[in-house]
């Protein structure tokens, strides 16, 4: 491999934010060295700082200062090679200036470099018995205790995985419930850390990443948590699965990142979001797909809206609310009605990560799928209409204030056609379980409790 020129890699504090995208771009590593017109370090900026600044609504056209960071991780060039890589492998970082005792940038270190030449156990010494064949098994669930998440890690368990999960427990531990079970073990903490990261990534062969703060209102109650959750820690999390030589990485996007479209989108249609939770899976999905290093095969699932029962229950989508006011008030309120929203059901779902995860590598790596089925589209009041002919007494009532922008038809060909998957259990099979699970097995009479909705748990934090 060609090791790019120093010098694409070092630009002016007073670069601009935009023209650093340019210079990224140009020389393939992701991020680039500030330094003075002595040639001092006086920064670094990598490509997710600047992920972060679009997030954030920052103007490109400000200088690169206002967003590096001051006091990088450095190596000095008088450290020998071997010992570079180790210093090198033991930190959250992609990218390493090696300077001079000037603090001059005399060369860096990628990890691109890196991983062509050696891996992460070889470093540090561990027998390397992989070969990259033996078929993944301990998978790491970050977010398994969530309303997907706890259906997934058991489905993964009775299938003979060995699975850990990491959640910070936002919603609570009721749905943690697996902790005797064989095969399983949790870590309690923030995916936001490196360290609590490190210690769940150990002998993982693969990641299915759940662990975010879910929904557009959910999302608006704290913007900076959130974009630290949502973007920067998924981030982080794919570079340390690259480092470690995780294969696998599962990313639950979701079909909000087309916000309001007219036709029906598939995977190459525009996007178009509406809100900073959409906004963070588009930066996200393209992070990931910037990171194709080896055999490293992330792939990104674009869920339609879940629905169903969980051992970690939400009242706050659609179907599940909806289906809940129609039990316990008589009564639903649609907002519009004519917007369309794909729908899946939460064990469909699970369903399909479990496809993903054993599909044939060339199906899945750097893919984008959405995930729902062409036949479970509905426009908003349809879905009032389901609910009202199973329970026929119940009021529609249709408020056209504040109406909901969001507004797209899915097309779920591709996931069809090349993972031959389909939802086996449509919005009235979750409507009905619902009926019953509150009707005849005296459930969910809390249904009042935070705990069964994100943005007000988060209110309450
Ligand atoms: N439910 C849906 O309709 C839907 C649709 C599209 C995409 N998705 C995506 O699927 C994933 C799971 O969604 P869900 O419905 O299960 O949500 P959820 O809110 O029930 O679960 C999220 C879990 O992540 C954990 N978590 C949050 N921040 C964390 C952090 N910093 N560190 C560790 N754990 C953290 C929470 O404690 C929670 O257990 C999310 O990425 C979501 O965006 C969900």
């Amino acid at each position: 491999m060609i090791k790019r020129k120093l010098s694409d890699l070092i630009v002016s504090p007073d670069a601009t934010i935009h023209s650093v995208v340019d210079a990224i771009q140009k020389s393939g590593v992701r991020g680039v060295f500030v330094c003075d017109s002595d040639r001092e370090l006086v920064g670094i900026v990598m490509d997710s700082d600047i992920r972060r600044a679009i997030l954030k609504n920052m103007d490109l056209a400000v200088s690169v200062k206002t967003i590096m960071k001051t006091s990088p991780f450095i190596i000095y060039e008088d450290v020998p090679l071997e010992g570079r890589k180790a210093l090198f492998i033991e930190t959250d970082k992609m990218l390493v200036p090696i300077v001079n005792k000037n603090n001059h940038v005399v060369d860096y270190i990628w990890i691109h470099d890196i991983l062509e030449k050696v891996s992460y156990h070889q470093v540090l010494g561990v027998k390397d018995e992989d070969g990259g064949v033996i078929p993944p098994q301990r998978i790491l669930v970050i977010g398994g205790v969530g309303y997907i998440g706890s259906i997934l890690t058991e489905k993964l368990l009775r299938i003979g995985y060995k699975v850990r999960v990491l959640d910070i427990l936002l919603y609570g531990k009721d749905s943690l419930r697996f902790l005797e079970r064989e095969g399983f073990d949790f870590v309690r903490g923030d995916c936001r850390d490196f360290e609590t990261i490190k210690q769940a990534l150990t002998d993982v062969d693969a990641v299915i990443h759940l662990g975010e703060i879910v929904g557009d209102l959910a999302c608006s109650v704290n913007e900076s948590f959130t974009i630290d959750t949502n973007y920067s820690a998924t981030h982080m999390i794919v570079e340390q699965c690259i480092k470690l030589q995780i294969k696998r990485f599962i990313f639950a996007s979701s079909c909000s990142v087309y916000g309001q479209s007219e036709c029906e989108v598939t995977e190459d249609s525009p996007l178009n979001p509406c809100s900073l939770y959409a906004r963070c899976k588009i930066e996200s999905e393209k992070a990931i797909l910037a990171s194709h290093y080896n055999n490293f095969c992330p792939t990104i699932l674009r869920l339609a809206t879940v629905h169903g029962r969980s051992h970690r229950q939400r009242f706050d989508l659609v179907v599940n609310k909806l289906t809940l006011d129609a039990l316990t008030n008589g009564k639903i309120r649609i907002l519009g009605g004519e917007q369309w929203r794909p729908f899946i059901s939460v064990y469909d779902i699970c369903q399909c990560i479990i496809l993903v995860l054993h599909a044939d590598k060339s199906k899945i790596i750097n893919q984008i799928f959405n995930v729902g089925d062409t036949r479970e589209n509905y426009q908003l009041l349809d879905v009032g209409n389901v609910i009202q002919e199973l329970i026929p007494t119940i009021e529609v009532v249709i408020k056209d204030q504040k109406k909901d922008l969001r507004s797209y038809m899915v097309n779920f060909d591709k996931i069809k056609e090349q993972l031959a998957f389909s939802s086996e259990y449509k919005v009235v099979d979750s409507v009905k379980d619902f009926i019953n699970a509150y009707q005849t097995l005296n459930m969910y009479k809390d249904f009042k409790d935070s705990k069964y909705y994100n943005v007000r748990t988060l209110r309450e934090v």
